[in-house]
């Protein structure tokens, strides 16, 4: 049912400055794999057939990555590391089944996605934010595919935050709770702690219905001058039109910032039978006073 996805990968990733100055915030690499390539994974475990990325200048290596490399192939065959070359061949995007939509100007997620519109036949699609790398046996987005019925309208997975940390997030008011689904009555980018209708916050997983296209042709500006998805969503909800948060089984880490980027290093490392003997020597080490 669910067959597009969009990845919003024009942003100026200044949070991670001065890393991302000549390198796409998605191409950070998370133990051995840039972050857009955990994201495409995730979007073909969920069936997604057709990636369309948003992107901006400076981002080609995020192209170039899903391409083939065909100097490289070679000499890797030629020296016989079949494994190494396998590894580089699945990487690549069958032909036809991506699409790179240039962004002018990061004018915010909401803008990023409208980009896209003109490019998604189905009635919905999938929206996966890259920075946001989700860790779990069942991948997140497929757990949203699974679970989402029409009836959902527009669905977006969600987690439980800190109350000092909702003013890093688009904030669900809710009205009810099935299950792992709860229904929405609005939302709210970035609220201050003080006006937060709860601390169930959005994170980077969505699966939304086409007419969001509409609202987001507005091009109103919302929290930091940009234009935001959620006030999309809330436009529709305003016109009735359903929003659901989902929770997820599995852990989110905010790769957009050191420490979660930090976090989900250790975290799959520590998942990696190959690197966790090595993982506990480096953390007890880390306990001895550094040398002068
Ligand atoms: P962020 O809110 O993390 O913004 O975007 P950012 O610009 O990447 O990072 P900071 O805040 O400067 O550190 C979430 C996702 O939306 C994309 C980003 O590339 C990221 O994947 N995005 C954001 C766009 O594609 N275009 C935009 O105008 C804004």
């Amino acid at each position: 049912m669910i067959k597009t996805a969009v990845f919003p990968v024009a942003g100026l990733g200044s949070r991670f400055l001065p890393a991302t100055k000549a390198i796409p915030k998605e191409m950070l690499v998370v133990v051995d794999k840039p972050l857009i390539q955990y994201a495409v994974e995730e979007a073909r475990a969920a069936g997604i057939e057709k990636f369309i990325f948003i992107t901006s200048q400076g981002k080609e290596a995020i192209e170039d990555h899903f391409d083939s490399h065909s100097s490289l192939e070679l000499t890797l065959q030629a020296r016989g590391k079949l494994e190494d070359l396998e590894k580089i061949r699945s990487i690549r995007i069958p032909e036809g089944q991506a699409l790179f939509i240039r962004q002018h100007e990061p004018l915010g997620l909401g803008h990023a996605v409208w980009c896209a519109r003109h490019y998604i036949q189905e009635e919905s699609f999938a929206l996966l934010l890259a920075d946001d790398l989700v860790q779990a046996k069942v991948p997140c987005l497929q757990q949203m595919v699974q679970a989402y019925s029409p009836e959902d309208g527009n669905m977006v997975a969600v987690i439980d935050v800190n109350k000092e940390e909702v003013n890093r997030y688009g904030i669900l008011d809710v009205k009810s709770k099935s299950g792992s689904k709860v229904r929405a009555k609005s939302v709210v980018e970035k609220p201050s702690p003080q006006n937060a209708p709860s601390t169930t916050a959005i994170i980077g997983r969505y699966i939304l219905h086409t007419s969001i296209f509409e609202p987001l042709g507005f091009k109103k500006q919302g929290a930091g001058g940009e234009i935001q998805l959620t006030d999309g969503l809330q436009t529709m909800v305003n016109a009735n039109f359903p929003l659901t948060g989902f929770r997820f089984d599995g852990q989110r880490y905010d790769c957009g910032t050191k420490v979660g980027w930090l976090q989900a290093n250790l975290a799959l490392a520590a998942a990696d039978q190959e690197l966790r003997p090595y993982l506990e020597s480096v953390m007890m080490n880390l306990n001895r006073p550094l040398s002068a």
